[in-house]
């Protein structure tokens, strides 16, 4: 819907934690923001763990363009000189230019309509809704006649990260894969009063409303519009639940960690949680976060005081029977219940990789891309044919990760080709980031530029994992990737505002991360602001690009912020050097996509940002360039319902259309099904769901 054309309507709201309702921090993080950060480490600051490392090693490890100093000033100035300096990023000079092409819509305006909003000259329709029916005997959506068997067989709840792989060569039928991040059961089932008195079906209902679905859709007439295949064979549609059996692969695999009385091999785990982003692998397959899992599991109170510690750092209440928000899933299912099977919580945390195109196959859970609470994952190819796997840990304080494979891709599609790519992720070296500044002294909390005019520096990637063996000392392997946020509090890894989505350009090899926020950075007891978490109680976030020294197998790189988001007119945002007046707030970034001319697509989460009532403005899609004149020129495309967060969105690869994953529209605390904070998408109650938007001209997106 466009402006001209919408219904205008207000309505109250109740604030959680910044632009969130608490609602939304219950159910989709289990309350995080409400608890101390689980990130206690007393893990040294840059300084102490670089000199430390300096000591160790003799050298801080040269990049491609000299050794490097460590310390104020090491590296150049300016943005300039963080270029490109290998192959990773080597792209940028021999490709078009990037400089806002494609990037001419008139922005929309922050607003707080019950609503999709997209630019004049777009349409904008669903493309399915929670609870449509996709497997064979599924039965049409009835909010009053749920069942586990129907859900099990119908679009899952809270669509997350989305993608469509093809199914022909002309890109006319594809094949939709989408996340189901978390239930909201307030929402679902009328008259729910909270897991102690939730009934044992609408439990299983939530467990089959988890996971994955795929779902064949077809190209409209040849135009950017999408539909729904509901006719013929749709041989490819699959659910993926909380209860589909699922593998492990690499070396954590088997581990006594991972044992439990229905796995004594520690092998298999049914279903996947909290499945939040992801990302498309070279070979055709599908890689999925599991990222807030913590909140599932109760008992923890009784679990052996060895797996304690390790439960707490993973954000589970170790203090109690059934923490607040609980949803006593171990009345379904009696592997919930940590006092009985303290292990199963080990079984989530990881990436997920399934093959779309065989209905058939066994998910595989990568234990060598370590554990925690996975955003997702994004890959890239060195030169050296080794796959590089970018990964954040979406929490306060915690870490960026990589990956990097020790097989190499291969590009064929011969059966032993597609044989040695599928167990590319399972063994490599894991990573964790390690950030060097160049203005330490000027970061005051503030947000003030520094004199050198960035908000950059160095960074190191620090080996946790390589050959199969640890190099963290005291910790064998298993415990390494099972208990990976250990690990890095060892190494000294850097804290970060919340590592969330992580994506790379094509056309230039720079990997973005989305820094959401972390309200407590600064406060008493936590890690103060550093160079590129440059603001105290940050409630925006900021976008941080990383340019791999050599390639994406590479040991180093650099760093800098090229947009520190909220309101332009508040001197602490950044936009690259933009004009400010003539860009778009956005506040709290979360996932990331890239269009055909390599400009950056980002979704928000949670919009801190209010209008003059002190409304918070709804949550957004932006598009920004990031080369070129207009890098830092951020626009607003689109906008979301009432209480949803613009979970995630994908260019498709003509761009000419986007598929938007509207999540948690109405989650306002005090909404329920009967009084619903959102009547998005049909008029009734609030219903998830993914939507695509084109334009009837027949145009580029964008353009
Ligand atoms: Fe599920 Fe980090 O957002
Ligand atoms: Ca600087
Ligand atoms: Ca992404
Ligand atoms: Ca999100």
């Amino acid at each position: 819907m466009t402006l001209a054309n919408e219904p205008r309507r207000f309505l109250p709201l109740a604030e959680g934690h910044g632009g969130r309702s608490s609602m939304t921090c219950l159910y989709r993080c289990g309350n995080a923001c409400a608890h101390p950060a689980p990130n206690s480490s007393e893990n040294a600051y840059f300084g102490d763990a670089v000199t430390a490392e300096v000591s160790r090693r003799g050298i801080f490890k040269a990049g491609a363009a000299g050794a490097l100093v460590i310390g104020a000033s090491a590296v150049g100035a300016t943005p300039a000189a963080a270029a490109p300096t290998g192959r990773a990023s080597a792209a940028a000079s021999s490709t078009k230019p990037a400089s806002g092409a494609g990037l001419t819509f008139k922005p929309i305006p922050p607003n707080t309509l019950d609503t999709v909003i997209v630019p004049n000259g777009y349409d904008d329709q669903v493309l399915i809704r929670w609870g449509d029916p996709i497997l064979p005997g599924a039965p049409e959506f009835n909010v009053d006649r749920q069942s586990a068997a129907a859900q099990a067989r119908q679009f899952g709840y809270n669509n997350d990260f989305l993608v469509v792989v093809p199914l022909d060569r002309r890109f006319s039928r594809g094949l939709l894969v989408v996340n189901h991040e978390y239930t909201n059961e307030e929402l679902m089932f009328r008259g729910y009063a909270g897991g102690a008195t939730a009934t044992v079906e609408q439990m299983r209902i939530a467990l089959q409303a988890h996971g994955l679905s795929m779902v064949e859709v077809e190209r409209v007439d040849g135009t950017g519009e999408w539909q729904v295949v509901t006719r013929g064979r749709r041989r490819y549609n699959r659910r993926l639940t909380a209860t589909t059996p699922m593998s492990f692969s690499g070396p954590a695999a088997g581990s006594a960690l991972l044992r439990t009385q229905a796995d004594p091999g520690g092998v298999r785990v049914l279903g996947t949680l909290n499945n939040c982003s992801g990302g498309l692998t070279p070979w055709g397959t599908v890689l999925s976060g599991e990222e807030n899992f913590n909140q599932y599991f109760v008992g923890a109170d009784g679990a052996p005081a060895a797996a304690k510690p390790a439960l707490a750092r993973y954000g589970i209440d170790i203090s109690k029977r059934y923490p607040s928000g609980s949803r006593y899933w171990d009345k379904a299912d009696a592997r919930f219940d940590l006092a009985k099977n303290p292990n199963e919580a080990n079984r989530f945390g990881w990436i997920v990789e399934i093959d779309p195109y065989d209905p058939e196959s066994t998910p595989v859970k990568h234990t060598a891309l370590g554990r925690f609470k996975h955003e997702g994952a994004a890959l890239a190819v060195a030169d050296s044919g080794k796959v590089a796997a970018y990964m954040g840990d979406d929490e306060r304080f915690d870490y960026m990760y990589k990956f990097v494979s020790d097989r190499k891709l291969r590009q064929g599609s011969s059966k032993s080709d597609r044989e040695n790519n599928r167990r590319l992720l399972e063994s490599g070296t894991l990573y964790v980031a390690v950030l060097g500044f160049t203005s330490a002294s000027e970061i005051d909390g503030s947000g003030k530029l520094p004199s050198d005019g960035a908000f950059n520096g160095t960074g190191r990637w620090v080996p946790l994992v390589r050959d199969g063996k640890s190099l963290i000392a005291g910790m064998a392997v298993d415990e390494v990737l099972v208990h990976t946020r250990l690990a890095a509090d060892k190494a000294g890894a850097t804290k970060m505002d919340r590592p969330e989505d992580i994506e790379v350009s094509k056309v230039t090899g720079k990997v973005y991360v989305a820094l959401t926020n972390n309200s407590n950075r600064g406060a008493a007891g936590r890690a103060p602001a550093d160079e590129a978490a440059p603001r105290n109680a940050n409630k925006h976030g900021q976008v941080l690009e990383l340019v791999e020294d050599g390639d994406h197998d590479s040991e180093t790189f650099k760093w800098s912020l090229p947009i520190v988001c909220g309101d332009p007119a508040d001197p602490s945002t950044y936009f690259a050097g933009y004009d400010k007046t003539k860009v778009s707030p956005i506040s709290c970034p979360d996932n990331l996509d890239f269009d055909a001319h390599g400009n950056l697509w980002i979704s928000t989460d949670g919009n801190a940002l209010t209008d003059h009532t002190g409304t918070n403005y709804h949550d957004g899609l932006f598009a920004v360039a990031v080369e070129g004149p207009d890098r830092g020129k951020v626009k607003q495309f689109l906008s979301v319902p009432r209480g949803a967060e613009q979970a995630s969105a994908a260019v498709l690869p003509d761009n000419r259309s986007v598929v938007v994953s509207v999540q948690h529209p109405g989650e306002i605390t005090g909404a329920t099904v009967d009084q619903p904070a959102s009547t998005w998408p049909d008029g009734n109650f609030a219903r998830p769901a993914v939507i695509v938007t084109w334009r009837p001209d027949g145009g580029e997106i964008g353009a």
